[in-house]
């Protein structure tokens, strides 16, 4: 398929589905005026996660990588009125960009920001869990390890997605040393093979990238 045919389909599929508010749109505008990277999923990936958050009939919800708030914008708001998102970020500064942005969005009463490295705040998560809804988005050398982490904060039921499972088409074949490229290929291999989820790839960003969708199964 022609590369243009490919950008016209995708934005087909934003004009008819994706609709961002203003408050969606200044936070990815606050996001790169603050200087923070534009590594934000793209909007098609936030309604995504909230059909996801809503099909979980998610009230918990636990994202890895929160960034000035994008993502987390879309899954608070997909949550009920009781619901709440517990967000993991290792950098002050995004934090702080990010809890702007939730209370702009109107949804800083749904979610809790927890600043350090998540393989340090995961451990703390062990009494607020289980969680219904998983988005895990943060450095991808520590993905494997942030898998073991949602299954144990898990239920039969929960969703488990992670961004960017396909770089580009280097988990294919990482080169040595791409630390990126190994962590998320080792993800990849242990949801397809953990007899507790049931999991698939899908592509996006024209093929470029993927995100992994996975369920806990039920015993059976
Ligand atoms: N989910 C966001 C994008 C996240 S980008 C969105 O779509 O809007 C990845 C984020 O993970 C960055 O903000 C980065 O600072 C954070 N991060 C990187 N390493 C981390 C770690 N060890 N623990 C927690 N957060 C981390
Ligand atoms: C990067 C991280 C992301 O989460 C993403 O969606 C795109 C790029 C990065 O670290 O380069
Ligand atoms: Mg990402």
């Amino acid at each position: 398929m022609a590369d243009d045919t490919a950008a016209r389909i995708d934005a087909y599929i934003d004009d008819l589905y994706v609709r961002q508010d203003r408050a969606l749109l200044d936070a990815l505008a606050g996001t790169k005026e603050a200087g923070l990277p534009a590594i934000n999923v793209p909007p098609t990936l936030g309604r995504l996660l909230s059909i996801l958050v809503r099909t979980a009939n998610a009230t918990r919800a636990l994202e890895i990588g929160s960034l000035g708030g994008y993502s987390g914008i879309w899954i608070a708001r997909a949550l009920p009125k009781n619901g709440r998102l517990i967000t993991l970020e290792i950098e002050p500064r995004h934090a702080e960009v990010a809890r702007r942005h939730y209370a702009a969005a109107g949804v800083a009463e749904k979610v809790d920001v927890r600043v350090g490295a998540a393989l340090d705040t995961l451990p703390s998560l062990l009494d607020e869990a289980p969680f219904d809804f998983v988005f895990i988005d943060a450095d991808k050398d520590n993905y494997p390890g942030y898998l073991d982490w949602a299954l144990r904060l898990s239920r039969p039921g929960t969703v488990i997605v992670g961004d960017n499972v396909l770089r580009g088409g280097s988990v294919i074949n990482p080169t040595a040393g791409d630390a990126g490229a190994e962590g998320t290929h080792r993800f990849n291999e242990m949801a397809a093979n953990d007899p507790r989820l049931e999991a698939l790839i899908i592509p996006n960003r024209n093929g470029h990238d993927g995100v992994l969708v996975s369920v806990v199964k039920a015993a059976s």
